[in-house]
């Protein structure tokens, strides 16, 4: 499975965006592998909400700009908005824990493979968790609880740069 590795070191957060916009049918791609992700009682907590025309766009870097952060949206031409629904979990479950309880690990799941499926695509993605969501309700007219935004757009840079992780005897302990 090489291939995979390979993808998933392609894959990295894009802070800078060519000028190139995106076909809405390949951001459209990405949302239908955020829909096959698992979830916790295959419950789907999640609506993707997609801005690929210039003037949503402004409204969204609006939003994910707060004191400065994330100046690198004025270049980028398109954005997922990912917002949580109501989970309806299987009944037996939902008798011991609250609907919500595993919302927010389906949703990064979901993003993960909308990111992992743009890096396929050969577009830059970042996931962008510095949000304005009051804003960006009334500004986009979204009701929904928004989690995270996704710019979307084609990297500027040509290369990859190199993973900085914690390394793996320290992420991870074989239990004896
Ligand atoms: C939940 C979440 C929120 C994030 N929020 C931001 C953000 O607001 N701005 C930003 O530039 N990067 C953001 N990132 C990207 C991380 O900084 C990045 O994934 C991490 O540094 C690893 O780098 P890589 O994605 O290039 O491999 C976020 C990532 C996640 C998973």
């Amino acid at each position: 499975m090489n291939d995979f590795k390979d993808l998933i070191l392609k894959r990295e957060s894009c802070r800078n965006y060519s000028e190139k916009r995106v076909d809405t049918a390949l951001i459209l791609q990405c949302v239908e592998a955020a829909r096959l992700s698992p979830s916790a009682c295959n419950s789907q907590p999640w609506k993707y909400y997609i801005v690929n025309d210039e003037e949503n766009a402004k409204k969204v870097r609006q939003c994910v700009q707060p004191d400065g952060a994330n100046k690198f949206t004025d270049k980028c031409p398109a954005f997922a908005i990912v917002t949580e629904q109501t989970a309806t979990l299987k009944p037996h479950v939902a008798a011991r824990v609250h609907s919500q309880k595993w919302a927010e690990n389906d949703i990064g799941l979901s993003v993960a493979h909308y990111c992992l499926q743009a890096a396929d695509l050969g577009l830059g993605t970042c996931i962008i968790g510095m949000v304005e969501e009051d804003k960006m309700r009334e500004l986009l007219g979204i009701n929904d609880k928004i989690r995270l935004v996704i710019a979307t757009g084609y990297s500027a840079d040509e290369n990859p740069r190199e993973k900085k992780r914690k390394a793996l005897e320290e992420m991870c302990e074989i239990l004896k």
